[in-house]
């Protein structure tokens, strides 16, 4: 097993004539938690879905735990979107099912153990038969998670997945990252809020589809020169730095 999860080396990426990855490289070690964190439009999300193959690099390379990434070969990943893709008429538990399907659990007492376990960790075991229209904003975050982890994925994509969540429960999901990655799987967390980012064990600051600066949360602070400095603050001074630079 490789020490490094993600290796992305001289990225670049375009949606017809828009450039969206500009020659970005990154490295993320297994066992971690890796927040990327970015404004509006800097490229997240479009990296994520290529490091989970749902795109393809224009040029570039993309390692996934040593392999070179493939659409066949991303079983061992989990993926939750941005975006929730769910099934809104099927159960919740239906939909944790499909997905674990899709992730190849074919044997059905092994699947049925799983999809209940992961239904029960998601705090969902009560509404299991419900509709997914029915549930609330952070009901479907959790069952889209759900389905994310249905496959036991030693590398896990989470796409915003604090978006919307009340204080309880993103303590609860920051809790149950915290269990996965003692069990050694790795995270790839994208977030626009400094809480979450203060949880993860590195950062990757990213603008205009460029990595701007990573470390851990500490290392950033003290690259803007003062330890007391937010993690806020040191977002800002690296975003603003990008900025100056493409203005001189
Ligand atoms: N399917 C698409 N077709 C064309 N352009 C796209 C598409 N998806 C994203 N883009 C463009 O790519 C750029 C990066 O978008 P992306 O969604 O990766 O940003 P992001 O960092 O995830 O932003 P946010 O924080 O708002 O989620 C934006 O300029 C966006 O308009
Ligand atoms: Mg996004």
């Amino acid at each position: 097993m490789t020490d490094v999860a993600v290796s992305v080396n001289h990225l670049t990426f375009s949606f017809g004539h828009r450039e969206v990855l500009k020659d970005l490289s990154l490295q993320i070690p297994t066992g971690i938690a890796f927040g990327l964190l970015g404004p509006n439009g800097a490229g997240k999300t479009t990296l994520i879905r290529l490091l989970v193959g749902l795109l393809k690099p224009k040029s570039g390379d993309i390692h996934i735990l040593g392999q070179l990434i493939s659409r066949k070969k991303a079983l061992f990943i989990g993926y939750m979107p941005q975006l929730q893709s769910l099934y809104n008429e099927l159960t919740v538990r239906q939909n944790v099912e499909f997905f674990a399907r899709i992730y190849r659990l074919h044997d059905k007492a092994k699947r049925t153990q799983q999809v209940e376990k992961v239904l029960k960790l998601v705090d969902l075991w009560e509404r299991r038969n419900d509709a997914v229209q029915s549930l609330s904003g952070g009901m479907k975050q959790r069952t889209s998670m759900a389905c994310a982890i249905v496959h036991n994925p030693p590398l896990l994509f989470l796409d915003e997945p604090t978006v919307g969540l009340d204080p309880e429960l993103r303590v609860s999901f920051w809790e149950f990252f915290s269990t996965l990655t003692k069990q050694g799987a790795t995270l790839i967390i994208s977030s626009h809020t400094m809480d979450d980012a203060a949880h993860c064990d590195r950062l990757g600051f990213i603008r205009d589809g460029k990595v701007i600066a990573e470390g851990t949360p500490n290392e950033l602070k003290l690259a803007t020169g003062t330890a007391q400095t937010s993690l806020e603050d040191a977002f800002l001074y690296f975003v603003r730095q990008g900025k100056d630079a493409r203005n001189d």
